[in-house]
Order: C-alpha cells, then structure tokens, then sequence
C-alpha cells in the first residue's frame, strides 16, 4: 500500500498520438496527469511510417476520402463518423503543422499543396501527408517536446494502469489504480474525467507489426467496467512486413506499393492482379488474403515486394528507414525484391463511443486505437488511424472543457488498493507459457482465414488459459507483464466470440464455412456481463 494517492483534472491514459494530443489542447484550462506503461515514445504511433489521410490537394475532395473509407470497410462503417473524420482531417493537420512536425515538403515548388502527398492502398487520390517513412516518429517527439514544456501537464511514464475506479453505483468513472513499475507500489489516482488513449490489441498474435504495449489494456479496463466494446473480429493484417530471421516485426509501409511497389512470388511474377483490379493498391484485406492464398498454394514461408525499378536516390530519400534497416540485414532494396509476410497491425474494433469520444460510463473517454468509433468498420483504410487519433481528440476535449468539473459528485475517498493477501511468484515459467500459447492459439485459430472449428477451438483453449491467469492474478503479486496477459486473454476471448457471431465473410473477417458476405449486416456489438461485486 501506498500513500501516494493523487487527484486530478483530467488523468489520461497512454502518451501515443490521441492521449498527447488531448493533453496538450486540454493543459491551459485544466491540470493533466498523462500515463505511460512504458517510456513516452513507445507505442505504435512511434513507428507509424505512411503518413496521415487527409484532403488536402484542391483536386481532391471530402466526398471520395468519405467513399474510399466506406469501400474499405466493406459496408460496416458508421457513415456519420466517416464524415466527421474526412471533415474534419485538414483542420487536424494544420494544427500539427503549426506545432512544427516536419512533414516533407513537395517535391515540385509548382505543386499544388506545399507538403509532399503519398499514395497508399484504398485511396482513390495522393492524399497522404507523412514525414518520410518516420512520419509517426516525427509527430510524436513534436508531441513529446510540447508537453515536457507545459507547465500543467504531469507526465508519469513507466506507471501502469491496473484497473478503472467506479463510484458506488457504478455509472461514473473516477480515476484509476496504477502500478509504480519502478517502486511497484499500487496507487490511486482521482480525477473527474478519465481518457483511455491505450492504443490496439494486436500483440495477440504471434506476429506482428505492433510494439510490446499493444496489449489491449484500454479496451479490458472498460470492459470489466461495464463498458461495451463493438467490432472485435475486425483486426487488420498488413500485408507486408519484412520476413527475416533477424527482424520479424519491422514494417514495410503501404507507400512502398504506392510509388509503384510490386508483389511478387519467388519465380517473379506478379500476382495481385489476379484478385483484384486495384492489383497492389487494393485495400489491406484483400491483399493480405491474396499473399496467404499465394503461400499456402505454393508452399512458400514469404512473397516478395519488388521496388527496384525506382532510382537508388528516391528510395534513400522516400524511404530512409526501411532502406537502411534492410540494408543492416543484407538486402539493397534498390538491387532485389523484399522478402514479405503479413502480420497482425490493427485493431479495428474497440471501446464503443460516440462522435465526442464520450464511452457508457460517465467520465470515461476513448480515443485513438483503443476506440470504436464506426469509422474504420470492417476493414481500416490506410494512413485514417492516426487522423482517427487527432480528430477524436479534439471532440474530447469540446465534450470535456463544456462539462463542469464543480457539478460533478466525486467521492470522498478511493479505497486503498489490497495488496495483503497475495505473495511473491514464484513459477514465472506458468505466464511465460501462457503467453506463448495465446499468441500462437490467436495465430493459428483467429487469423486471416478463418472456421467454425477453429474458432471453438480458439474459445475453449483461451477459457482454459483465462481461468489459469485469474487464479495467478488473485495470488501473487502484481507485476507488468501478469497484467498485461491477464488483459491481452479477455481482449482475445471478445474477439473469438465476436468471430463466431458473424456467421459471413466480410472484410478482415474471412470464414471458410461462409465464404459469402451477407447482403445487409450490423456491427458486432458485446455487453459486459452485470457484476454485483466489481473486485479488482
Ligand atoms: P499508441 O500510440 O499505441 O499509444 C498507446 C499508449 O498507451 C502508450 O503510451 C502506452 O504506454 C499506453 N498504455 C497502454 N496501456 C497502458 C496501461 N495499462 N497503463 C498506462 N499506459 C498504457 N496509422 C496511420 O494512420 N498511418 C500510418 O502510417 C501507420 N503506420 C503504422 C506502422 C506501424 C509499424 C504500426 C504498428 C502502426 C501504424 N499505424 C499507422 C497505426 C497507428 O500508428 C496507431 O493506430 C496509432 O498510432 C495508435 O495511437 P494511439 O495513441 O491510439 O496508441
Ligand atoms: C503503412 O505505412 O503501411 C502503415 C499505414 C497504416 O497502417 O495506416
């Protein structure tokens, strides 16, 4: 137990692109606390590459960003949260630019928009502003530098969010539990508003694209709150990471296929126009799919991404990133083609919320990765997650600075955090393997290709581990990595129910036993259980 209980304004949870954001629009009228698990900068904002979607050229328009957004998310968007994004993108983007991220400029001073605009998958128009292929490196340590400078805004990295504190009946959401990583002291922290910006779930996998912090926290923390999550079958696998011994979660961006990259099989012929007439610029899911079907048909452990019909001068300066990083591993990409495989990238469902980011529970917010807001529906187009980020913190921060804190019941006092009756682990080697085998149960059983079997199989094994975890989390003492697996099964067991409710095959979501899409559909949307008594 801990005295070191505080209170705040706001208490924001994850410092990736949504939760710095609102920190920083939200820091001159209120005091912020801002909580990372880890250090500031890790999270998956960090290794964005692409860049931002946005309308940004005068040729382009709101209207085709708003339908290529419905195209990709194969008829499951929410149209009025597509045209509250598209609406509001630019407005976004100037107020990065005026912040000083250094977006790349045109490469013609003739252009029409002075930032160079990229093109990736989906996109019907060149409306992708990005800095480099370090375009989330560049936002966030923008981000980073502005906030370390406010005076309002306390930032607390390495603490971790244990759980969401209710008020006696449970309707209102008034702070949360955190583990001091460096102390492990548990502690409360006491603020009217509330915001999970805890970003995706895709460390569920055995492969992926996506950072250690990618554990589903937010959306297991609002769920054990009582909040509903929607859309949880729905993650994305991007189709190209780099297959190497030595590199196994390093991304190979979409604008690599957007300036004219070609997917290849080992003897060199390309393929993607045999499933699609977009060929390698059709959306995430599609080409996903193709490269798994092309795998499994020719026996093959990756395809391969061929970029060397581009000048050595091009790549070095479009893509100094993934050039120097394959050519530390032996591969010049502007001599022979990258070897590629999907892997797990995105979480399209999450926290439901509405177009304020405002979730069930009075004073809980989400935003960013954690949140389902219906924008992304069945399939992500690329380069809208990281708008989805800046957009949903600005309706944030209006629902937020037109609520009144001095109205608000807060409690007296939160109750300290128990801690008596456990003790010390002693066999780690039960999480390790725990961990080990949820990825590996998630990979083979919930992933790009799915069946009624598989997904059974899925759901007894991960009912099997949940009771294993639970009884390990109600004995010892807690730790980062007990909690994170602890959240990471319940945000896997909701995406396996969500996967056998949706009897079709429609976007990310592809069942061999119905292969067909259903001509109307709804999004999956899952209630909490009632719970007389919340424990930890
Ligand atoms: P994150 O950036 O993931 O941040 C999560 C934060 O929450 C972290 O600070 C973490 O420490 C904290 N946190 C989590 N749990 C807890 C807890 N229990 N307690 C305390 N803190 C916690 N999208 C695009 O639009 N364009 C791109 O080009 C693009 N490229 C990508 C490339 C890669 C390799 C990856 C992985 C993703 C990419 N995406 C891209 C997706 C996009 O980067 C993410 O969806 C987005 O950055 C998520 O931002 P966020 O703020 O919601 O969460
Ligand atoms: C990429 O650069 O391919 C990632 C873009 C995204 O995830 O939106």
């Amino acid at each position: 137990m801990s005295n070191h209980n505080l209170k705040t304004d706001v208490l924001i949870i994850g410092s990736g692109i949504a939760g710095l954001s609102l920190a920083l629009k939200l820091a001159h009228k209120r005091n912020v606390i801002v909580l990372a698990k880890s250090s500031l900068s890790e999270g998956s904002t960090m290794y964005a590459q692409g860049g931002i979607a946005a309308v940004l050229d005068p040729f382009d328009s709101v209207e085709a960003h708003i339908s290529d957004t419905l195209n990709a998310g194969a008829g499951l968007c929410d149209p009025q949260a597509v045209r509250y994004v598209a609406e509001n993108a630019s407005k976004s983007i100037e107020e990065l630019i005026a912040l000083g991220v250094p977006f790349s400029p045109a490469e013609n001073s003739q252009a029409d928009y002075p930032f160079h605009l990229t093109q990736e998958g989906g996109h019907s128009h060149r409306r992708v502003i990005h800095a480099a292929d370090h375009t989330g490196q560049s936002v966030l340590s923008t981000l980073i530098d502005q906030v370390k400078q406010h005076p309002n805004i306390k930032l607390l990295p390495n603490h971790m969010t244990v759980n969401l504190i209710t008020n006696d009946d449970k309707t209102r959401c008034v702070g949360a539990y955190v583990l001091n990583k460096q102390s492990r002291n548990i502690y409360s922290i006491q603020a009217p508003f509330t915001i999970l910006a805890t970003g995706g779930a895709s460390k569920a996998y055995l492969y992926t694209s996506n950072p250690d912090t990618s554990t589903g926290d937010g959306i297991a923390m609002a769920w054990r709150a009582g909040c509903r999550v929607g859309n949880m079958e729905f993650n994305q696998f991007h189709p190209t990471c780099l297959f190497h011994p030595k590199d196994r979660s390093f991304l190979i961006s979409e604008a690599v296929r957007g300036e004219g990259g070609i997917l290849r099989l080992p003897n060199g012929d390309a393929f993607m126009t045999k499933y699609d007439e977009r060929a390698d610029l059709a959306p995430r899911d599609i080409v996903a799919r193709a490269i798994d079907q092309e795998m499994k048909i020719h026996g093959i452990d990756c395809v391969f991404l061929d970029i060397t019909h581009k000048p050595k001068a091009f790549l070095e300066s479009h893509f100094p990133t993934i050039y120097g990083r394959c050519k530390k591993l032996g591969i010049d990409i502007s001599k022979e083609p990258i070897p590629v495989v999907p892997a797990a990238h995105y979480t399209c469902g999450g926290i439901v919320t509405n177009l304020k980011g405002e979730t069930d529970l009075a004073g809980l917010y989400a935003i960013g990765e954690t949140a389902f807001t219906g924008l992304h529906g069945a399939n992500r187009l690329a380069s809208n997650s990281l708008l989805e980020g800046l957009v949903f913190a600005e309706a944030a921060r209006q629902s937020i600075e037109s609520t009144s804190i001095e109205n608000l019941a807060m409690p007296e006092q939160i109750p300290a955090w128990d801690s008596s009756r456990v003790s010390e682990a002693r066999e780690r080697i039960l999480v390790a393997h725990d961990w080990d085998e949820l990825r590996r149960v998630m990979w083979d059983y919930v992933g790009i290709v799915r069946t009624d079997k598989r997904l059974k199989r899925a759901a007894q094994r991960i009912r099997n581990l949940q009771n294993e975890i639970d009884e390990f989390y109600y004995q010892h003492t807690l730790d980062s990595d007990l909690l994170e697996l602890r959240n990471l099964v319940l945000v896997s067991q909701l995406m396996v129910t969500s996967a056998q409710k949706r009897k079709e095959s429609r976007g990310l979501h592809y069942n061999l036993d119905y292969p067909k899409t259903k001509s109307r559909s709804k999004p999956t949307i899952l209630k909490p259980p009632k719970r007389k008594n919340q424990v930890n």
